[in-house]
Order: C-alpha cells, then sequence, then structure tokens
C-alpha cells in the first residue's frame, strides 16, 4: 500500500509517503525523477541506538544502494536530551563530515530526532534540505510534518526553534510494529484530535474500529486510512497557514491543558498524548457548557479516548487552580487570554480567547 499527500506550501511543497516497508526505498525516493537531494551528495542520517538497531541498516543500504555518501549521527534517546547540547553533538557531525549545502540530514526516529534534526539542519550553513523518517506514530501524524523544529530551554519545552520545512516525509507504518504500546497510545490522541477538529469521516473510522488501543488490533488496512487521513489533515491545516499566523492553531486542540498538566507533572508519570488527551476531555466539558457541540458528541469523543486506552482525568496530585496559575504563563495567551480551541460540532473547530476563568474551572 502507498498513499502520496501533497503539501502544497507555496515556496516549500513537498510530499508525505505513506508506503509499506518504504524504508527500504528511501533512496530511489530521494533519488528518483527530478532528484529531491541529488545522488552522489553527502547525507547525515540522525538517529538514537534503539531505532538505529532495528532500522539502520535498512535505510543505510538503500540511501547507499541510491548512490548517497552517508554518515550517521547517534543520539541519546528521551526528550531531555532533545537539548542544544545535542545540537551541538549534530554540528560536530556535520563538520566532521564536511556536509556542505547541498548535503542533506535525515532524520530516522520520533519526534525528538525530528524535532532536533530538522533545527540543526535549519541553522547549519544557514539551511540544509532535511528528510523526516518518523518510526512513532505521534511523529508520523504530527511532528514530522509542518516545519516546526527545536529544542527546549531550561526553563520550557520548544522555546528555541526555527520553522524549517522537509523535502520529504517517508513513513512506513511497518515500523509502529516494535513502538511500545503506550507510545502508539498517545500517537493515537493525536489521531482522534485530527477526527475532531478536521475530519469527522475519520472520527466515524475510529468509532467503527473493534479496538485501537495497540497496534497488532488495527490491521494494514486501517492503520493506511488511519495514517494517510491524519497526515491529509495536517498537510491542509499547514498549507493554509505555514507559520502559525491563525488557523494553524486549531492543532493545538486538546493542547492548552495538555500543556500545563504535563509541564506540572514535570514531564513524568504522563505523556504528551496522554496529556493532550486529558485536555481533549476538558475542552470537550467548555464546548458542551458553551453550546459549541452538543452533550453527545461530548460523549463520542470520550468514549473514543477511553477505546483509545488513554487517561480522560486529571492526574489525582493536581488541582484546578494550579492548572489555571500555569495556563497564563502558556505560549497559547495571547494579549493576556488564555487561547483555546474549541470543536464546532465534530469535524471542525476554532480557536477563541472568551473562556471565562469559572467555565474553565468547571470543567477542570
Ligand atoms: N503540532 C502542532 C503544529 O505542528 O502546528
Amino acid at each position: 500500500m502507498k498513499s502520496v499527500i501533497p503539501v502544497p506550501l507555496p515556496n516549500n511543497p513537498y510530499e508525505v509517503v505513506v508506503a509499506t516497508g518504504g524504508i527500504d526505498h528511501l533512496g530511489s525516493w530521494l533519488a528518483g525523477g527530478a532528484p529531491l537531494v541529488k545522488p552522489g551528495q553527502k547525507l547525515l542520517l540522525v538517529s538514537n541506538p534503539a531505532i538505529f538497531k532495528q532500522y539502520g541498516d535498512r535505510a543505510l543500504a538503500s540511501l547507499t544502494e541510491a548512490g548517497y555518501a552517508v554518515e550517521t549521527c547517534l543520539l541519546p534517546a528521551g526528550e531531555r536530551y532533545k537539548t542544544l547540547g545535542s545540537i551541538q553533538k549534530i554540528y560536530d557531525a556535520a563538520l566532521g563530515f564536511h556536509l556542505e549545502r547541498k548535503s542533506a540530514m535525515v532524520a530516522l526516529g520520533g519526534g525528538v530526532i525530528g524535532d532536533m534534526t530538522g533545527f540543526a539542519a535549519a541553522t547549519w550553513l544557514r539551511g540544509l534540505s532535511v528528510v523526516q523518517v518518523p518510526t512513532s506514530l505521534l511523529a508520523m501524524v504530527d511532528a514530522s510534518i509542518g516545519g516546526k523544529t527545536g529544542v527546549n530551554h531550561p526553563q520550557g519545552k520548544n522555546l528555541i526553534g526555527a520553522f524549517h520545512q522537509p523535502r520529504l516525509v517517508m513513513i512506513d507504518p511497518l515500523v509502529l510494529k516494535t513502538l511500545p504500546a503506550r507510545e502508539f497510545r498517545a500517537g493515537m490522541a493525536e489521531v482522534i484530535k485530527y477526527g475532531v477538529i478536521r475530519d469527522r469521516a475519520l472520527f466515524e473510522t475510529l468509532e467503527a474500529a473493534p479496538r485501537l488501543d495497540q497496534y497488532r488490533y488495527l490491521g494494514d488496512e486501517l492503520l493506511h486510512t488511519i495514517l494517510t487521513r491524519s497526515c491529509q489533515a495536517k498537510a491542509e491545516v499547514v498549507s493554509q497557514d505555514e507559520k502559525e499566523a491563525g488557523r494553524r492553531a486549531i492543532l493545538n486542540y486538546g493542547h492548552t491543558i495538555g500543556h500545563a498538566v504535563e509541564s506540572l507533572m514535570q514531564y513524568r508519570g504522563v505523556n504528551h498524548g496522554e496529556a493532550v488527551a486529558i485536555g481533549m476531555v476538558a475542552a470537550g466539558k467548555i464546548a458542551t457548557a458553551l453550546n459549541y457541540w452538543t452533550a453527545a458528541e461530548e460523549a463520542r469523543q470520550l468514549k473514543l479516548i477511553e477505546k483509545a486506552g488513554l487517561p480522560t482525568q486529571i492526574p489525582a496530585q493536581l488541582n484546578a487552580d494550579d492548572i489555571l496559575a500555569l495556563l497564563q504563563g502558556d505560549k497559547k495567551v495571547e494579549d493576556g487570554q488564555v487561547r483555546f480551541v474549541m470543536p464546532k460540532g465534530l469535524g471542525d473547530a476554532f480557536v477563541t480567547g472568551d473562556i471565562t476563568h469559572d467555565t474553565l474551572l468547571a470543567a477542570l
């Protein structure tokens, strides 16, 4: 199975390819037709040791067969290594390998590897091409598409970054076979998000699926549909608003309260997708209270989140006042108002700053 989803950005158009076994064809897609990166050029493949052990040889074989000179830079896995220190390691590898302006970087990994490689590519020699080969569900449907790159500052997530669109996003669904189940569920939170904010048919497809909580229950066809429709939703939104001047903010559905939960938990015990699931449940309650959707639609969202095996309650150790206080310092505050993404029925959404303190408190 293979689908190609265009991301028609006026200055940086590219494609997202969803292809079973695609890792083995990465080189030919980069080199074929009008080459995205000219064969003979140098590629720096950035990954982490665990992912590289599983998929590195196949990616390297495919790239070298297509005529590229490839070197590897491995970085430790995990959000705590998403730092400028790791970027320095990529720069050192780029220097050691004598990358040139026409060389490229290839990110083989989850969101952390993708964001860091993208940022290093955006800044080394004032900008090299980057190819994203995401290996987690979350990175496939969200982080790899749209050009947001960056690292964390000790005071906050993703405070340092740049927009840098990839030349190609290559998604091989088969790599999800080895993704831990909890990470698979985390990605499913973003998939459900697309159903709510953009694609009612996707939402209904998810409702019709017998289970959503583990890769092995989905089947190749359903997984392919979920991936292509989610990537399509992301591609459409990003194409309308590349730098998040407006519409792109709807992708932050569930993220306002989600980020507050993650941050108050100090990024331990609850992962990003789980926090987004909790945030979507809270946002759903607010939307019902304000008649943006019906109680029945809210209940359908809740049922889907539960079916994906995701949490729906704010962790017991957090309280509403702490969350409200933290929201004031969130990136989504504009002119002193906390910005929320609200569903407008199922399949559409909008951004508003008009949620009162009392409404928020009641939902929390
Ligand atoms: N993850 C949200 C965005 O790419 O805009």
